[in-house]
């Protein structure tokens, strides 16, 4: 098992990953000395089928624990959820020396942290990830829940306790989860490590994935992470640069529709724009047929959906939570493993984006 220690201007949390150290997770909790009158275990319907019912009685050996299952997938990510949610927490008398415990991925952990968030102003909230996504997602404490109008628009700041992650679940994670997942490791190696990068560039495929390499994959991902979290909390510098490739991924998210394409899909293809961005724009050296083959061989997407305009996309990434006074502020690369920011224009958004896009079509 490897240990490390999340530090931020708030608050500080261990981060416990190993293979099967669920069934430890009791005397984890115990560890961290705090009340837990409560548990409300939050779980989606497939992680629930998997592993619920272990998970819950691991956990009611010890505490009182009520377990609440959301769907599966982005759509739970809701106001209705988080109303359900609170719902139960309520009628299960919870009080705030509660706790909460995120048993699932990115979806699940930004919905129960942002429930702990305001539950009573704020309860513990522990993560207990199962994706290999929510190695990004767990650490470093952005809570949320989507609105029609846009992703993630409703949410908070908000630590867990501590985060909890049995790579062993992993194994049972369908491949394009899997893939989804290795886009935020892909991207942090490109924003803060060319020899991590290089590394992962000898990958030719995601199929022979020992636990090693995922374990080392995600202690390395949740490095990079923690260190960038550490220096800027709330995102009022360079915590920016973890946005590399999601301007246009996220963009790309709404416009196919969440649940049509997985978030890592959109996000490779945000990063194969941002690094024509990197290289045309800013002059960033790199060999960049030499990375978009590698992303393509592991199964990335390539283009975006032809019936999809470039206008409409660049509508979608001014209503970006990252726009400042009509800019957007656009996550590249000045070489590889280290990021910067440019300034830019809806205008000069849109003329990028056809650049590129023409240059995939050609
Ligand atoms: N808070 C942050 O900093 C942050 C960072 C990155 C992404 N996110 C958010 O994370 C979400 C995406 O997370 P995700 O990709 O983990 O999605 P997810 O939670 O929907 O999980 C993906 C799918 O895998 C299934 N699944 C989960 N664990 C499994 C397992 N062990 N075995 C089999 N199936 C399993 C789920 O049921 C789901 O269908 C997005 O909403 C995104 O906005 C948040
Ligand atoms: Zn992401």
């Amino acid at each position: 098992m490897k240990e490390l220690e999340v530090r931020t201007a708030s608050s500080s949390y261990p981060v416990y990953i190993g293979e099967g150290i669920r069934k430890q997770a009791a005397a984890f909790l115990t560890s961290l000395n705090r009340p837990m009158t409560k548990i409300l275990l939050v779980t989606d319907a497939e992680v629930d089928r998997l592993y619920g019912d272990d998970m819950y009685q691991l956990l009611s050996e010890k505490w009182p624990v009520k377990k609440v299952i959301v769907p599966s997938g982005e759509e739970a990510k809701s106001l209705e959820m988080y109303e359900r949610i609170q719902t139960e927490a309520i009628s299960f008398h919870m009080d705030r020396s509660s706790c909460m415990i995120a048993f699932g991925g990115g979806v699940t952990g930004d919905l129960a942290g942002f429930c702990a968030a305001t539950f009573m102003r704020g309860i513990d909230f522990i993560q207990m990830p199962t994706t290999l996504l929510a190695h990004d997602s767990a650490v470093g404490g952005k809570v949320a829940v989507n609105h029609k109008l846009g992703k993630n628009l409703i949410g908070a700041f908000y630590q867990p306790k501590a985060v909890i992650y049995d790579t062993e679940l992993l194994q049972t994670l369908p491949e394009q989860e899997l893939r989804s997942g290795m886009a935020e490791v892909i991207k942090h190696a490109l924003i803060a490590d060319h020899v991590f990068l290089e590394q992962l560039l000898g990958l030719q495929t995601l199929n022979g994935l020992t636990s090693d390499d995922l374990n080392e994959m995600i202690y390395k991902g949740i490095s990079i992470k923690s260190a960038v979290v550490h220096e800027d909390e709330k995102e009022e510098g360079i915590r920016a640069f973890l946005n590399f490739g999601h301007t246009l991924g996220h963009a790309i998210e709404a416009e196919y529709g969440y649940g049509q394409i997985t978030h890592g899909d959109a996000v490779a293809l945000g990063m194969q724009f941002a690094l024509f961005v990197s290289e045309q724009a800013v002059g960033c050296r790199m060999d960049r047929k030499r990375l978009t083959e590698w992303l393509r061989g592991l199964g990335y997407p390539g283009t975006i959906r032809k019936d999809i305009e470039t206008s409409v996309l660049s509508g979608r990434m001014m209503n970006d939570k990252k726009t400042r006074g009509g800019m957007i502020q656009f996550i590249v690369l000045k070489e590889l493993g280290k990021a910067g920011d440019l300034m830019l224009s809806r205008d000069e958004l849109e003329n990028w984006l056809n650049k590129w896009r023409m240059e995939e079509t050609a």
